[in-house]
C-alpha cells in the first residue's frame, strides 16, 4: 500500500520506517530541510535503536523516501498519517496548531478519497476538528471531495520503538466508516498474521484511549513513589513491598519501580492534557492532579537528600555534585522532562557544581544548556567523579549496574551515593564505609 506521512519525530519516523520495512511504499513529509535531507542520505537524526538500519535499508530498497514537498506527499497516497507534535499550550492543554496546520495542508492539495489517520496523540474531539479544518478548505475550493478521519494512537516507548511498533501489544483504531477500516485492515494486515491485534472502536474512545494508558501508567508510578517516601519513614523497603505487592497478576510487576520521578515526552504532558480535558468539561479530578503533583514532588527528592546529609540546601554551596545518567531513562538521548534537569538546575540554584556523564545523551544535554563555568561533561563515568563531593544517579544505564566501587571512591572525596534508581544492595554499601541514600528503603 502507498501512504504518507506528516512529521519525522519519533512517532512519525518510527511509523513510516516500520511501515516501509512491512513492505508499504512510504514517503514522510517535514518542514524541517536539514532533518530531511539527512534522512535521505539514510541518516536518523534520533537516537534509537534499531530505527538507522530499517531506514537505511529500505531507503536503498526504494521504499521509503523523505521530502519537504506537501503536493508530492498528499499525491503520493490516499492515505495520510498526521504525527507531528502536541506540545503543551501555556494552560497544559495540547497545542493544535501543528496537527491542524497537516490537515488544511491534505485538503489544500488533494485531489481525490484521502483517508487521514492521526498517529499524534490528541485530545477527546480533535478527529472532529481536523475533519472540521478539511471541510473548510475544501468549501473554499468549492470542491467536494471525500475523506475520513480516523484515530489511531501510538503506544511506542522511545528506546524500544521499532520493536514496539513492528510487535504491537495491540493497533487502536478508532473510525465509525466501513470504508475506513476496510483500508486500515489492509495497511496492518502484515502485523495481524499471527494474531489478531486490532481493536476497533469509534474515534472519541480511541483518543480517550492513548491519555488513558499514559495516565494510568504514570498513576502507577506516583503511586509507588508516595508509598515509596512513606516507606522511608516509616522504616519499610519499597523494594520487597514492590515484589509483594508485583505478584499479584491483579497488579503485575509492570511500572511500579519507585525512583526520581517519571519524565520523557508524553506522561508529563498528557497527564497534564487529561487533567485540562477534565477542567474544560467541568469535571473534578482530583486524581490527575495527584499523580502530577506527586511527582513533581519525587524529581526533588535526589536534592534533598543530598541538601540532608551535607547539613541543608545552603551547605551545597561549595560542592561539586557529580551526576551520573541524564537521559529520561535508558536507551535514548531524550531529556524532556528528565529528573536529572530538575536536579543539576537546582544544584547550580543552590551554588553548587556539577560533573556528569551520560552515554548517550552528552550531546543533547550540551545543546540546552551550552557552556557554562559550573558544569562539566565527563568523557566516562568514572571521571565524573573526580573531586566531587557526591555522586547522583539519575538514570538505570546499565554500564552503572555493577561499577568498580575501588575506582569510584579513590575518586570522589567522599563515599556518598544517592541513588534515584535504586541499582545497589544498601546493606552491601553501608558495610563498605557509603552513606547510600536510595528511593523508599530505610
Ligand atoms: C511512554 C509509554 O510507555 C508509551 O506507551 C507511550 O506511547 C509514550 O509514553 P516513554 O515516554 O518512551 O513511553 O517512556 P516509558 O518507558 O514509559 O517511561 C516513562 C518514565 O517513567 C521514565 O522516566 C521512566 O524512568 C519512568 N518509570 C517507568 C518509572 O519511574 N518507574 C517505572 O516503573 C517505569
Amino acid at each position: 500500500m502507498k501512504l504518507s506521512t506528516f512529521g519525522t519525530g519519533y512517532v512519525g519516523l518510527v511509523t513510516g520506517a516500520c511501515l516501509a520495512e512491512v513492505g508499504h511504499d512510504v514517503v514522510c513529509i517535514d518542514i524541517d530541510q536539514d532533518r530531511i535531507d539527512l534522512l535521505n542520505k539514510g541518516e536518523v537524526p534520533i537516537w534509537e535503536p534499531g530505527l538507522d538500519a530499517i531506514v537505511a535499508r529500505n531507503v536503498a530498497e526504494g521504499r521509503l523516501a523523505f521530502t519537504t514537498d506537501v503536493a508530492r506527499a498528499v499525491a503520493h497516497a490516499q492515505v495520510q498519517f498526521i504525527a507531528v507534535g502536541t506540545p503543551s499550550d501555556e494552560d497544559g492543554s495540547a497545542d493544535l496548531q501543528y496537527v491542524l496546520e497537516v490537515a488544511e495542508s491534505i485538503a489544500r492539495h488533494m485531489d481525490g478519497y484521502k483517508l487521514i489517520i492521526n498517529k499524534s496523540t490528541v485530545p477527546v474531539g480533535t478527529a472532529g476538528k481536523v475533519s472540521e479544518r478539511i471541510a473548510d478548505v475544501l468549501a473554499g475550493r468549492r470542491i467536494d471531495l471525500s475523506y475520513d478521519v480516523v484515530s489511531n494512537p501510538e503506544f511506542l516507548k522511545e528506546g524500544a520503538a521499532v520493536g514496539d511498533f513492528l510487535k504491537p501489544d495491540r493497533i487502536v483504531i478508532g473510525t465509525e466508516s466501513e470504508k475506513a477500516r476496510q483500508l486500515m485492515r489492509e495497511l496492518y494486515e502484515p502485523f495481524n498474521r499471527n494474531h489478531e491485534r486490532t481493536i476497533f472502536m469509534d474515534v472519541r474512545s480511541a483518543e480517550l484511549t492513548k491519555y488513558a494508558a499514559n495516565a494510568m501508567l504514570a498513576t502507577k508510578i506516583s503511586f509507588m513513589n508516595e508509598l515509596a517516601n512513606m516507606a522511608e519513614i516509616l522504616g519499610a523497603d519499597i523494594e520487597e513491598v514492590r515484589k509483594g505487592v508485583g505478584a499479584d497478576p491483579r497488579i503485575g510487576y509492570h511500572f511500579i519501580y519507585p525512583g526520581c520521578g517519571y519524565g520523557g515526552s508524553c506522561f508529563p504532558k498528557d497527564v497534564q492534557a487529561l487533567g485540562r480535558t477534565a477542567e474544560q468539561i467541568g469535571y473534578e479530578a482530583p486524581l490527575l492532579k495527584a499523580v502530577e503533583k506527586v511527582n513533581n514532588r519525587q524529581k526533588g527528592v535526589l536534592l534533598s537528600k543530598l541538601a540532608q546529609h551535607f547539613g541543608g540546601t545552603t551547605a551545597l554551596a561549595d560542592k561539586t555534585i557529580a551526576v551520573w545518567g541524564l537521559a529520561f531513562k535508558p536507551n535514548t538521548n531524550d531529556m524532556r522532562e528528565a529528573p536529572s534537569r530538575t536536579l543539576i538546575e537546582a544544584l547550580w540554584q543552590a551554588g553548587a557544581r556539577v560533573r556528569a556523564f551520560d552515554p548517550v545523551a552528552m550531546e543533547e544535554t550540551r545543546r540546552i544548556y551550552g557552556e557554562r563555568d559550573d558544569f562539566q561533561l565527563t568523557r566516562d563515568k568514572y571521571s565524573a567523579l573526580d573531586d566531587a563531593d557526591a555522586l547522583c544517579i539519575c538514570t538505570e544505564w546499565q554500564q552503572f549496574r555493577a561499577p568498580d566501587f575501588d575506582e569510584m571512591q579513590s575518586r570522589l572525596r567522599n563515599k556518598v551515593l544517592v541513588d534515584g534508581r535504586n541499582l545497589y544492595q544498601p546493606v552491601r554499601l553501608r558495610e563498605d564505609g557509603w552513606a547510600y541514600y536510595s528511593v523508599g528503603r530505610a
